[in-house]
């Protein structure tokens, strides 16, 4: 079965042609970067208007690069939720217009749930696993039993992951997002500076990392003698060492020894290295997609919806964009 996957949840135009038995057929992706980084963020409006603006051209260069002719994909599948609200508008109208026009079902799919399989494209995780999704919007650890059956185990009070990445690049003047720059600085430096664990020893499992990026802001107006390179690897030290203690708890609490990480940070390479270094001390196995499976794509999409589709689930044409319905609230709904 051909899938075409659509995904435009936040800055990153995706498309994606998957065959549920052979794999990927072909992907395109324009990231939107340079047209937020003047701000220092995602401004949705300026995101909309860049989507609409490429999603067309991106779908014919795919169809150019696979010589594919569309009438032969079986289904439509597309991020229905979350995400910022216009950016989804543009995915959604776009994959129902193709539905529409090549009688062809539509199959939603949960950011969320294609980040956790983004993993699959690379190799299959057994279940049940654990999965740490950290993105720019979450910070959420989930218990997967079975494709789509997930359990919310702890999740992120305040800021997420990335985002307090992309807080701190701003407040040492990189570019967005500042999750790569920071990963780039941190590499020539040392954590010298003490920096919080915010909630590490709590006993839970959830998250705070607002704290922390006020503690570095702290720090920056404090001192006139900072080194970034050294400020970037403290900070990353800290935010890395609460993911993989939490991480490492939940693998305590529940017995589940398989550990998918996955979402933006999951490309950072000091997460990396610590969860393969602890995972091999703790006596778990630990699943990490390639950094371009890490980040916003389509074909984590196409991934998940093709199982979606398996399990014989399609949605209507009226059907519309949701900004923010938790993970096992769409599964109850699209199952
Ligand atoms: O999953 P993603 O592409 O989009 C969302 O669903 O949010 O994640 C984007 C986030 C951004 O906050 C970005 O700064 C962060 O992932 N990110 C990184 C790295 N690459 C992307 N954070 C730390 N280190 C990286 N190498
Ligand atoms: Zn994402």
């Amino acid at each position: 079965m051909l899938t075409l996957a659509v995904e435009t949840s936040c800055d990153e135009t995706a498309l994606a042609v998957y065959d549920s038995e052979k794999g990927p057929l072909g992907e395109i992706l324009l990231s939107q970067a340079r047209v937020h980084s003047p701000y220092g963020g995602v401004v949705p409006e300026l995101s909309a208007r860049e989507h609409t603006r490429n999603i067309l051209p991106l779908l014919d260069r795919l169809l150019r690069d696979t010589s594919l002719d569309l009438r032969r994909i079986d289904f439509v599948s597309f991020t229905l939720t979350p995400g910022l609200i216009l950016s989804l508008v543009v995915g959604v109208s776009f994959a129902k217009a193709v539905a529409y026009l090549l009688k062809k079902p539509l199959v939603p799919v949960h950011h969320l749930e294609g980040h956790i399989y983004s993993v699959f494209l690379e190799r299959p995780v057994d279940y049940p696993f654990l999965a740490l999704i950290v993105s720019g919007g979450h910070t959420d650890l989930f218990l997967v039993e079975d494709f789509s059956r997930y359990t919310f185990l702890g999740g992120t009070l305040d800021d997420a992951a990335g985002e307090s990445f992309d807080k701190v690049a701003r407040i040492l003047g990189l570019g967005y997002p500042g999750g790569p720059e920071i990963d780039r600085l941190a590499r020539r430096g040392r954590p010298v500076y003490r920096l919080p664990r915010p909630m590490i020893d709590d006993g839970s499992l959830n998250f705070s990392f607002s704290g922390l990026k006020t503690a570095v802001a702290s720090l920056v107006t404090e001192r006139t003698d900072l080194r970034a390179e050294d400020v970037a690897r403290s900070f990353q030290d800290a935010v890395v060492d609460v993911l993989v203690e939490k991480t490492v708890r939940a693998v305590k609490e529940t017995g589940v020894k398989r550990v998918a990480v996955v979402g933006g940070v999951s490309a950072n390479s000091g997460l990396r290295e610590a969860f393969r270094e602890r995972s091999v001390k703790e006596g778990f196995e630990v699943f990490i997609p390639h950094p371009r499976l890490s980040t916003d794509n389509a074909l984590m999409i196409a991934y998940a919806g093709a199982e979606r589709f398996k399990r014989g689930v399609t949605a209507p044409l009226d059907i519309n964009p949701e900004p923010n319905t938790p993970l096992q609230e769409f599964c109850k709904v699209w199952s």
